[in-house]
């Protein structure tokens, strides 16, 4: 400490006293640092390859997620269920990367002002989401969820679809040709209500406890007889 002299060659002091090399080189290690963590989770199956049973959304749940995001229902709400016991009771079976192989880009959310929609799939009947989103006090009295009661009355964009479908199978969905065909033809004459709950009503049915249950016994049933032998 007594040597106040400027350090000489590449010592600790030496970048701890330089800007410029302490800058350079933090940088070069938190990239191999992210580099490390990050790219092989391009090459794992788990995060790549959609989870048995995942299908891409339909021409109608397409339109659907489209005014899930114009309507910024992400502020409010995450699709994400992460895995602890607190948010499994809740909401079920935690969320895996597999499940969102055909999401582009994510609806993860991180902002919970209203529950998580990961598993809202099945949860309520149709006819529930109609009256909720027109107006959510009327069926939650103390809901702080704004209404949305303009969706009843437009019609989706149905002519867009075709082309944002193939979008979405440059992006890896494997829709095949007659389905982008017929996207428009599906969605015609829908409302924007229509849509937006038929793709809450899909979300995160490819593992929900149901799905899982029944999936475990088929597993059981094909395992039993072998074990007999
Ligand atoms: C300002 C925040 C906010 C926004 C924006 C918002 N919500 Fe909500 N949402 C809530 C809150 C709070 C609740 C819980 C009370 C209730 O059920 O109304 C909720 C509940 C829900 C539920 C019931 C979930 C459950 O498991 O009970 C659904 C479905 C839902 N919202 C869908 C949507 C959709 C779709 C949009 C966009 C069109 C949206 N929300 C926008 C705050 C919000």
């Amino acid at each position: 400490m007594s040597d106040h002299s400027t350090p000489k060659g590449f010592t600790h002091e030496r970048i701890e006293t330089s800007n410029f090399l302490m800058i350079v080189l933090v940088t070069l290690v938190v990239a191999i640092g992210g580099i490390v963590e990050i790219v092989p989770l391009f090459f794992q199956k788990s995060t790549t390859q959609p989870i048995e049973g995942l299908k891409p959304y339909t021409a109608l749940q397409v339109a659907g997620r489209d005014i899930y995001v114009r309507e910024g229902c992400y502020n409010c709400h995450s699709q994400m269920i992460r895995p602890f016991q607190a948010e499994t009771l809740r909401y079920g079976p935690y969320s895996v990367a597999g499940e969102f192989v055909y999401d582009h880009p994510f609806q993860w959310g991180s902002k919970r002002t209203g529950p998580d929609l990961a598993r809202v799939g099945g949860r309520y009947s149709d006819e529930w989401h109609r009256v909720h989103l027109n107006n959510p006090r009327d069926v939650v009295p103390e809901s702080n969820m704004p209404a949305y009661p303009w969706l009843a009355g437009r019609n989706v964009d149905a002519e867009s679809l075709p082309k944002h479908m193939e979008a979405l199978r440059t992006l890896g969905a494997p829709y095949t040709d007659e389905e982008i065909a017929g996207a428009t033809e599906a969605a015609k004459g829908k409302t924007e209500l229509d849509a937006l709950i038929a793709y809450l009503q899909v979300l995160g049915t490819a593992r929900s406890a149901s799905t899982l249950a029944a999936q475990e016994k088929t597993a059981a049933a094909d395992a039993a007889p072998a074990a007999s032998n």
